[in-house]
């Protein structure tokens, strides 16, 4: 029998792309980088499978190219907003995606933008670096107290979830915002459910963990920063668009709020002109999930999910499950 054709748009940890190789023909990206369109139009022909990334835009030419053998978009990522799931539900394409592997990275990172933009970390690294520590100073570098605030979760999914979690250790009260109350957040993390704009108010740290779509964009925007309090610390790690970053940088600016750390941008790999030069904001280019072991993870979730499909079995981790039926 012919091996399946499965092609990988980039380089990832080699586990999964070896574990794809005991059963199909697997071709890599041979750069390392994002594939032109042109490259990826070509790289997906005839293929049965391809293993994606969030920075490939995956829309009907895609699919087109592609071709109708072509079963499995495996996207190497949680959000999936890169993706015309739509579309490919309409052409019987099945989308996965690799949840729950980082959950832990995500919400890790997030506390280490926090904490970096309350400790005022990277401006302290830089002024060290510049030679201008001259020793120990009363009010040299003074940032914000952390332990015993009020911590502000948006999105009560499974990142928000772990995120809001790790407060314990800080003694923190938990205010959270979400499509819906969720009562294991109530139960566990004894986490109170408020709306939108009484966590912006009363929040001493806000950190979004909503998926980008529709609704979501431009959810925090120039009216969002102006509810918080000018101490707080703002964090995003889920996408860019979710934010306004023109309206954060006003913020940040003008001191409506204390600082923002930030590993998503609106036009990725863009940064919105004005935000390098402000030292209340945080910067890091998408790096959430980038540990060796959550990166190994997800390409093994989304190899199995591929491994699942091509054998006619059910892939663990389904965003169009009606597409099975
Ligand atoms: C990363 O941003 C992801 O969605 O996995
Ligand atoms: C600071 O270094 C202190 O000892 O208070």
């Amino acid at each position: 029998m012919m091996r399946k054709k499965v092609y990988v748009t980039r380089q990832i940890p080699e586990a999964a792309i070896d574990s794809l190789r005991e059963q199909f023909d697997v071709t890599v990206n041979p750069h390392d980088r994002v594939l032109e369109r042109e490259e990826l139009l070509a790289g997906v022909r005839g293929m049965d499978a391809v293993l994606c990334l969030l920075t490939d835009v995956i829309d009907s030419e895609v699919f087109d190219a592609a071709g109708s053998q072509c079963r499995i978009f495996a996207n190497y990522a949680v959000g999936y907003n890169n993706i015309d799931v739509a579309e490919a539900s309409k052409r019987g394409i099945i989308v996965t995606n690799t949840p729950d592997v980082l959950n832990d990275a995500t919400a890790d990172l997030a506390w280490a933008l926090l904490f970096a933009v309350s400790r005022r970390i990277a401006e302290s690294d830089r002024f060290a670096r510049a030679g201008k520590f001259k020793g120990w100073g009363p009010m040299l570098l003074l940032g914000r107290d952390i332990t015993g605030k009020k911590l502000g979760v948006i999105g009560a999914g499974r990142i928000g979830f772990n995120f809001a979690s790790k407060a314990k250790g800080f003694d923190m009260e938990i205010l959270y915002t979400s499509t819906k109350p969720n009562a294991e957040m109530e139960k566990q993390l004894g986490a109170r459910f408020v709306d939108k704009e009484t966590l912006l108010r009363e929040a001493d740290f806000i950190s979004v963990h909503v998926p980008l779509t529709p609704t979501t964009r431009h959810y925090i925007g120039e009216t969002e920063f102006k509810l918080m309090k000018n101490t707080a610390v703002f964090i995003n790690t889920s996408r860019g668009p979710v934010v306004d970053e023109k309206a954060l940088i006003y913020a940040l600016k003008n001191g409506e709020i204390w600082g923002a750390g930030l590993d998503v941008f609106e036009n990725e790999p863009d940064i919105e002109p004005g935000l390098k030069e402000l030292d209340n904001a945080v910067i890091v280019p998408h790096i959430a999930s980038a540990t060796i072991e959550t990166r190994t993870n997800m390409g093994l979730i989304a190899a199995r999910n591929i491994v699942s499909v091509l054998t006619g079995g059910m892939p663990e981790a389904c965003i169009n499950p009606e597409v099975l039926k």
